[in-house]
């Protein structure tokens, strides 16, 4: 080392002594493996990081997902209190479910980066933050979402991936909604690139039937322009995967090692740690940070570091205690030894080729097309509040419990009278978006309500739904001119695909006037009332609950 850049080293050690702050290297993809800056493998040793949020079980609610959270992140007094916790499991990442973009970060956030933490943030949000399940759409109260988040954290050095989304699909005959999460990945990964930041694009996905597992990995990964490009695709391919039960033998993971041999993008384990067999020895680590599964796979996060209930069981390795200590359990312990002797391999080198091969075919169990639905576009979302003669109003701001079932009615009575609900759906299969499909759930309901006063010839008693619509009079004076008025936002909307920016904050700019912020559900399809009702989105426990049962019954397919 030259004299001059060992006083800059010599400065910089000072510095980062007296500050307290040691930034994280880059951890980069190449191929189909990570790599720190020095060009040694990176293998994600993680834990998730998540509060449990309030439940409410319901019919509409199958799968115990939360309709609340807690931004761990932005607790710095609980940060401080796990952090020599996490420090003794050994962890190099952790795993936040969900944040609010709204809250300051900065003392979670290094003093993550400090110990040398990395954290994978999921970008969507419980009940109305998330691509829905039962009625797919890519929209831009959800781009606008993702990008706040994204801009939340873009000054960290220590996030290593987004998640764009967690077990949105659950189910081979929704296949189709992997359309939209792939348009998601397209979207934030090209605003991630118009920023410089470094992070990774990541899904994780609930372990199934390889039928549509393995096709919905390659999907997310392929290029469908067939010029291998990465424009499309994920960096980071997460399974929630609970095969190992209690003391497994690495023979659990041969199909999953099969399926995935030959995969092209990174790949890891984004839950794993099943319940169903106690006590949790955690020795499935020593197979997954091993070869040959290191040839497949980049390590894992074990789920969780909270206490998180399900009907599988309790997943939490800690307690908090009411004094805000903490009380770890064996399930803790075991994972320390584990993680303590884990040594994967430095290898392969960081010399191979990152390439984007064709996508899967549409067959029965994989039925998502490549064409893409757009970006959404917030301009041509915002410009339409203005045509609206009838528009959604409701009397609370807490409206995604009622946009689903008055969009049903809405489309329902708007094709009793000769119109259809094309201009908002999406269809991720047929590749057929309607021009206001990548609207806000309040702006589509809007549309619907008003097409519907349109046909009745503008009758006062079409615009009511029950106190949920009022007549705008500033809006075109005839349906003719509303047409007109809404075909020219839609041209001003320019090409499907570019590069999104952020939200304004600006009232009325955003996409998101005062009929905004709502969702639930999106549209349903050519005006049949097709029970798009108030989804909720995904949440990691879906995987939990579901992929243990998988996992017990060695094979079930459960999903097929
Ligand atoms: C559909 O194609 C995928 C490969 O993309 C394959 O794994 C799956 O078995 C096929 N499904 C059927 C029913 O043939
Ligand atoms: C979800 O609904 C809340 C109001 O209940 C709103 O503030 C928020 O913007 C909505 N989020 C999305 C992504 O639509
Ligand atoms: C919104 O309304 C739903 C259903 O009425 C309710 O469960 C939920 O707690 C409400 N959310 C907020 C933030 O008030
Ligand atoms: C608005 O629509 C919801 C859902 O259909 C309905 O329950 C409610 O009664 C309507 N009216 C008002 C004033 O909220
Ligand atoms: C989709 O498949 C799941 C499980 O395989 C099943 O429970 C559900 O009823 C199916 N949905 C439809 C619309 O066929």
């Amino acid at each position: 080392m030259r004299a001059a850049s060992r006083l800059v080293a010599l400065l910089s050690a000072a510095v980062a002594l007296t500050t307290g702050v040691v930034a994280v290297s880059t951890v980069t993809r190449t191929g189909r493996y990570l790599y720190n800056a020095d060009g040694s493998r990176f293998y994600i040793k993680g834990v998730a990081y998540q509060p449990q949020g309030s439940v409410t079980a319901s019919s509409s609610n199958p799968f115990g997902e939360p309709d609340s959270f807690t931004d761990p992140l932005a607790d710095s007094t609980g940060c401080t209190r796990d952090l020599p916790f996490l420090q003794q499991l050994g962890v190099n990442v952790i795993r936040a479910y969900s944040v609010d973009s709204t809250l300051n970060h900065d003392s979670c956030m290094s003093a993550l980066s400090g110990a040398g933490i990395y954290t994978i943030i999921d970008l969507s949000l419980p009940v109305n933050g998330s691509i829905d399940r039962a009625s797919p759409a890519w929209s831009t109260n959800l781009l606008d979402q993702y990008i706040n988040t994204i801009d939340a954290f873009s000054k960290y050095d220590n996030v290593l991936a987004y998640n764009v989304g967690n077990e949105v699909i659950t189910a081979a005959n929704a296949t189709n909604a992997a359309a939209f999460i792939k348009a998601a990945a397209r979207d934030t990964k090209a605003y991630l690139a118009s920023k410089n930041s470094p992070a990774l694009v990541g899904y994780a996905a609930i372990d199934a039937d390889d039928d549509w597992l393995v096709p919905l990995a390659n999907y997310l990964s392929c290029d469908p322009s067939g010029g291998n490009s990465g424009a499309t695709s994920l960096d980071l391919f997460g399974l929630n995967n609970y095969e190992w039960c209690g003391n497994s033998q690495p023979s659990v993971y041969n199909d999953k090692n099969g399926a995935f041999a030959g995969y092209n993008a990174a790949a890891y384990f984004s839950e794993y740690g099943n319940v169903a067999c106690p006590p949790r020895l955690w020795t499935e680590a020593a197979a997954l940070f091993s070869s040959p599964m290191t040839d497949i796979w980049s390590g894992g996060v074990a789920f969780s570091y909270f206490p998180a209930q399900s009907a599988a069981g309790q997943f939490g390795m800690v307690t908090i205690n009411s004094d805000n200590t903490v009380s770890v359990s064996d399930d803790f312990n075991n994972l320390k030894t584990q993680y303590g002797q884990i040594s994967p391999p430095n290898s392969p080198s960081a010399s191979g080729t990152t390439t984007f091969p064709a996508c899967p075919t549409q067959n029965s169990t994989w039925l998502a097309t490549t064409t893409l639905p757009p970006t959404p576009n917030d301009a041509v979302c915002a410009c339409l509040q203005g045509t609206f003669a009838c528009e959604f109003s409701p009397p609370t701001s807490n409206t995604s419990a009622i946009v689903g079932p008055l969009l049903d009615t809405a489309c329902g009575l708007l094709g009793q009278s000769g119109g259809n609900c094309d201009a908002i759906a999406a269809d991720g299969s047929t590749g057929t978006y309607g021009p206001l499909s990548f609207c806000d759930p309040s702006t589509k309901l809007s549309y619907v309500i008003d097409q519907y006063y349109e046909a009745t010839n503008r009758n006062a008693q079409s615009c009511s739904f029950g106190g949920n619509a009022t007549v705008q009079q500033s809006a075109p004076s005839n349906s003719a001119a509303v047409a007109a008025a809404q075909s020219s936002c839609v041209a001003s909307g320019g090409s499907a695909t570019f590069v999104p920016s952020a939200p304004s904050t600006t009232a009325g700019s955003g996409g998101s006037s005062q009929t905004s912020g709502a969702s639930g559900s999106g549209g349903n399809s050519g005006g049949q009332n097709n029970g798009a009702l108030g989804g909720f989105g995904e949440h990691a426990m879906v995987g939990v609950i579901v992929s243990a049962l998988f996992s017990v019954f060695g094979g079930l397919l459960v999903f097929a």
